[in-house]
C-alpha cells in the first residue's frame, strides 16, 4: 500500500510571517493519515524545519543542484537541503524547465544527486496545452519519464502529473484524462523500474488543485496524492485538501 502524499509547493512566497499559516494548518490538522510536505523557499527551510519539529509533517526544497557542493553561486545542493532539515525536494517543475531552461537530463541528474543526500525526489513532468490539443500528450509524458528518472529502483521516489496548462489557471484535465495520465504513467513506470519498484512509486497530480475539486480529483485511480501550489499557501485550504486525501482513503 502506497501512503498518500500531499506536498505543498509555496514557490516565491512567503516571508517570515507567513510561517503562522503552519501552525493553523497543524491545530486543523494534527495527525493526517497521508504524508505531508510543505516546500517553502529556500530562505524558510531552516525556519519551517524548526516550526515543523514534533509534527508528522515534512520538509521539502523546491530544487537542487546536480553537485554536492562546488563553485555554484546562488544554487543549493541536495545536501544542503538534508542538512536544513529537508526529506523530500522537488525536480524539474514546470517552471524550472521554462524559466531555466532545465533539461529531463538535468532532471535526473538533480534526482540522482537528491538521492544521495538522502531525500526523496518529487519529479515533475507534464503536458503543455498544445502538446494536449496536438493528441501528443501519452508520448510526451513516456518521453519526459523516461529520461527524468534516476537510475536504480532502491529508493522511494515521487512522479507528479502537473499539466502546464492546469497550474495556476483554475483548469483541469477530466478525471478521465488524469486516470489516463496516471495509468500510463504507471504502465510507463513499470516499463523502466520493473513491476514492484514501479507499484512503490507514489504519483501525484498537481494543477489548480482546490478544497472545491480535491475529493473529485482523489477519487481517480492511481492518484496518490497532490502537488499543490497557490492553495497550500492558505492554511485553510491546504487543510481541507489534507483532509480531503484522508477522506479517500
Ligand atoms: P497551482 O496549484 O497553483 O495550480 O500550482 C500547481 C503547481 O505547480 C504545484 O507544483
Amino acid at each position: 500500500m502506497r501512503q498518500k502524499l500531499a506536498a505543498g509547493n509555496w514557490k516565491m512566497h512567503g516571508l517570515a510571517a507567513d510561517l503562522a499559516a503552519i501552525d493553523a494548518l497543524r491545530a486543523a490538522n494534527p495527525a493526517p493519515a497521508c504524508e505531508v510536505v510543505i516546500c517553502p523557499p529556500a530562505t524558510l527551510l531552516a525556519r519551517m524545519a524548526e516550526r515543523l519539529k514534533r509534527s508528522p509533517y515534512c520538509l521539502g526544497g523546491q530544487d537542487c543542484h546536480v553537485a554536492a557542493k562546488g563553485a555554484h553561486t546562488g544554487d543549493i545542493a541536495a545536501t544542503m537541503l538534508a542538512d536544513a532539515g529537508a526529506s523530500f525536494v522537488i525536480l524539474g517543475h514546470s517552471e524550472r524547465r521554462a524559466d531555466h531552461g532545465e533539461t529531463s537530463a538535468v532532471v535526473a541528474a538533480k534526482a540522482r544527486a537528491a538521492r544521495a543526500a538522502g531525500l526523496v525526489p518529487i519529479i515533475c513532468i507534464g503536458e503543455t496545452e498544445a502538446e494536449r490539443d496536438g493528441g501528443r500528450t501519452l508520448q510526451v509524458l513516456s518521453d519526459q519519464l523516461a529520461t527524468s528518472l534516476p537510475d536504480g529502483t532502491d529508493a522511494p521516489l515521487v512522479v507528479a502529473y502537473e499539466p502546464v496548462w492546469a497550474i495556476g489557471t483554475g483548469r483541469t484535465p477530466s478525471p478521465a484524462q488524469i486516470a489516463e495520465a496516471h495509468g500510463h504513467l504507471r504502465s510507463q513506470l513499470a516499463r523502466h523500474l520493473g513491476a514492484g519498484p514501479a507499484a512503490a512509486v507514489r504519483l501525484l497530480y498537481g494543477g489548480s488543485v482546490k478544497p472545491a475539486n480535491a475529493a473529485a480529483i482523489f477519487a481517480v485511480a492511481e492518484v496518490d496524492g497532490a502537488l499543490v501550489g497557490g492553495a497550500s499557501l492558505a492554511a485553510a485550504d491546504f487543510g481541507a485538501i489534507i483532509a480531503s486525501l484522508d477522506a479517500a482513503g
